[in-house]
């Protein structure tokens, strides 16, 4: 088999500044041990986050000067509606500024406090919107989630027995709707068979608890359906992607991932009655509902954008960068969730580190550690992002400890994946020196965003 090629060519770059490891480590103490507080500019290779962080193409800029600025009823928004509604056959369309505003959009109308929302896993902004609402946010992953090394192609999916214990324990009354994150981006990126999502929808129907699809990576997820799940091979991801939403009452998006755009979201239902309330507070909070907080240009791109992420070769390719490096990193003996996810390497840290404590964030020490090797900005996914406080205010760790090295779309370069394996590849071999970390200062809410940590000497 020949080497599989980015299918595009480069137009446009930007420069990456080389830093050298004494300005490493002094921008990180500055930063207060937290990667979140440094500036971009001094990330080498920023695998932060693949969110926002894309190149766009050449048609998106091109669909971005034919922007239509109009306040009401502008032409870029009927494109925009017109793409949604092809994607997903739903008939309400509210675009959103990103992701989390959808969520909080959803949340605000619908939840109310004492409700309690199944997910497969719901994402840290999911959480806090539902959490806000004085509400439960219940996370039921499949059993192998939790197995960082067994190789099963889905995952992503929901325990369906899980969901019916919750349906039974809290009643109907209780839960206004389930949901289900495509791909599971917590839980490893990994996927949700289509059938998985049939069964979801089945539950949630004999109950008839609406079923709302968290759809940030939903092209990811239909490339994985078309490879990794029987009856799919030849069918074109827009097919694939439509099946998955038409089992879907409707779906938070945001349009920084799948949509491949630097900004953008939208919230979709079915629900004439919700769509009322929806509608009404995004002209609160967002602006009109023909634009909801984005601009005529954004939302050009976005309609381009959507369509691109469902090109087949485009997912090739980009599944092939993080099979790279899993293959690569796997042959190192380096532990971490397999098989591959679609958007990013996640490193197994509590397994890279056995002995460190997890509430010492053995994840904080290899994010850190990366940066400081190479440059690489990565972002830890355990117990500072996903643990919580009990009743008596004992910290409780999360049941995983992972590093994310999210890739952003079109981005980086094969010797640019050469050069991160090599780091963390420094990285592992130097894993005794890694220290673990303190917290000193922390918000009540996403507190990973802005803590500061202390590295505890060996
Ligand atoms: N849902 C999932 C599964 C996400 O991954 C994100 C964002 C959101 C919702 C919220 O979207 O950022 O547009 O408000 N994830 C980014 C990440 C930030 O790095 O994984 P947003």
């Amino acid at each position: 088999m020949r080497t599989i090629i980015e299918p595009f060519r480069i137009k446009m770059t930007e420069p990456l500044k080389i830093t050298t490891l004494e300005e490493r480590e002094a921008a990180l103490k500055v930063a207060h041990h937290n990667v979140f507080l440094l500036d971009a500019e001094d990330c080498c290779i920023d695998l932060l986050t693949d969110s926002g962080t894309g190149a766009m193409s050449a048609q998106q800029w091109a669909a971005m000067m034919l922007g239509d600025e109009s306040y009401a009823g502008s032409r870029s928004w009927k494109s925009f509606e017109h793409t949604v509604r092809e994607i997903t056959g739903i008939a309400h369309v509210l675009p959103t500024h990103q992701g989390r505003a959808a969520e909080g959009i959803l949340a605000e109308c619908v939840i109310r406090p004492g409700d309690v929302i199944p997910n497969n896993s719901h994402f840290d902004t999911t959480r806090a919107n539902i959490e806000y609402r004085g509400a439960t946010a219940l996370n039921l992953p499949c059993p192998e989630a939790f197995d960082t090394q067994v190789p099963a192609p889905f995952k992503g999916n929901m325990d369906v027995d899980a969901l019916r214990r919750c349906i039974a324990e809290h009643g109907r009354e209780k839960i206004p709707f389930a949901m289900v994150t495509v791909t599971n981006n917590t839980g490893g990126g990994q996927p949700v068979s289509m059938a998985n999502l049939r069964a979801v929808k089945a539950v949630l129907d004999e109950h008839d608890i609406p079923f709302v699809i968290d759809a940030c990576r939903f092209a990811e997820n239909a490339y994985f359906v078309r490879e990794r799940e029987g009856g799919y091979a030849d069918r074109p991801l827009m097919e694939i992607a439509q099946e998955m939403f038409s089992l879907a009452d409707g779906a938070t998006m945001s349009c920084k991932k799948d949509g491949l755009a630097n900004i953008g979201g939208f919230l979709v239902c079915r629900n004439d009655e919700w769509a009322v309330r929806f509608r009404n507070l995004l002209i609160l909070r967002e602006g009109f509902p023909t634009y909801g907080g984005l601009a005529g240009r954004d939302l050009e791109a976005i309609a381009v954008g959507l369509r691109e992420a469902l090109d087949y070769d485009y997912q090739v390719y980009r599944h092939a960068t993080v099979e790279y490096m899993v293959e690569r990193l796997t042959a190192l003996g380096i532990p971490m969730v397999l098989p591959a996810g679609g958007h990013a390497v996640f490193l197994d840290a509590r397994a890279m580190l056995p002995d460190l404590p997890q509430l010492q964030y053995p994840g904080v020490g290899v994010v850190n550690a990366l940066y400081v090797a190479g440059g690489i900005r990565a972002v830890e996914l355990g117990s500072v992002m996903f643990g919580h406080f009990d009743e008596n205010g004992t910290e409780q760790p999360s049941p995983l400890e992972l590093v994310r090295l999210a890739f952003p779309r079109r981005v980086y370069t094969q010797s640019h994946f050469d050069y991160i394996i090599e780091v963390i590849e420094q990285v592992w071999r130097e894993r005794d020196l890694i220290p673990g970390h303190r917290i000193t200062k922390q918000a009540e809410a996403l507190r990973h965003f802005t803590c500061h940590f202390e590295p505890i000497p060996h």
